[in-house]
């Protein structure tokens, strides 16, 4: 494969686990709020749109795509010509625990804000879960997040993620899964 096509390949590999967890709260998501309904200065904390079930859900379905990556890492690298990095358990859990945090965090900003839930926040929609799943993939797998996540595939993350999280959610929207397009 091309260089530039192994890298944007590569990109997609690598955050996978931390791209489901989302969708996958969508799914599943409902039942207690995270924020158990508390406000702060007459906003809610969280909202109900950060609940229990979707942020364990939304871990759960990320490590299981890592190991599920795992499972066909080496057919799917022979097939491509690509050399696709494998989910060590802390990177297999660190992306998606960190997506959903990133989410959760950008929620608590969306509230300190005045964004309703549901309301967009461009930029912080579209990256909140990659920096989320950077920062905590680095901070459980230091070594792992270096060697995967080369400049080159970051900026590659940074550039096709908002693309590919703008696609998804208007599919969701228009299954009538989720309430708004973004
Ligand atoms: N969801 C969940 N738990 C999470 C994240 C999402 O249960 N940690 C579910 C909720 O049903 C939520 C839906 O997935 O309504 C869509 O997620 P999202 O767009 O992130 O939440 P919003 O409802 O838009 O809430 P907010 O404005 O707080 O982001
Ligand atoms: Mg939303």
């Amino acid at each position: 494969m091309v260089a530039l096509a192994a890298v944007i390949a590569t990109a997609i590999w690598a955050m996978l686990p931390a791209y489901v967890p989302n969708n996958a709260a969508v799914l599943v998501g409902g039942g207690p709020p995270i924020d158990g309904g508390r406000s702060w200065r007459g906003r809610r904390l969280l909202g109900d749109g950060k609940t229990w079930r979707g942020t364990v859900g939304g871990i759960v379905a990320g490590a299981l795509l890592a190991a599920l990556l795992n499972g066909v890492v080496t057919p799917a690298s022979t097939f491509l010509g690509v050399d696709f990095p494998s989910f060590p358990i802390r990177a297999a859990i660190g992306l998606p625990a960190g997506a959903m945090l990133g989410d959760i965090t950008a929620s608590f900003l969306k509230r300190r804000t005045g964004r309703e839930r549901g309301a967009a926040f461009p930029g912080l929609d579209q990256l909140d879960f990659v920096l989320g799943a950077l920062v905590i993939a680095a901070l459980l797998a230091p070594g792992w997040t270096i060697r995967v996540f080369t400049l080159p595939v970051v900026v590659t993350v940074l550039i096709i993620t908002p693309l590919l999280h703008v696609l998804t959610n208007v599919i969701a929207y228009g299954l009538g899964l989720k309430n708004e397009p973004w």
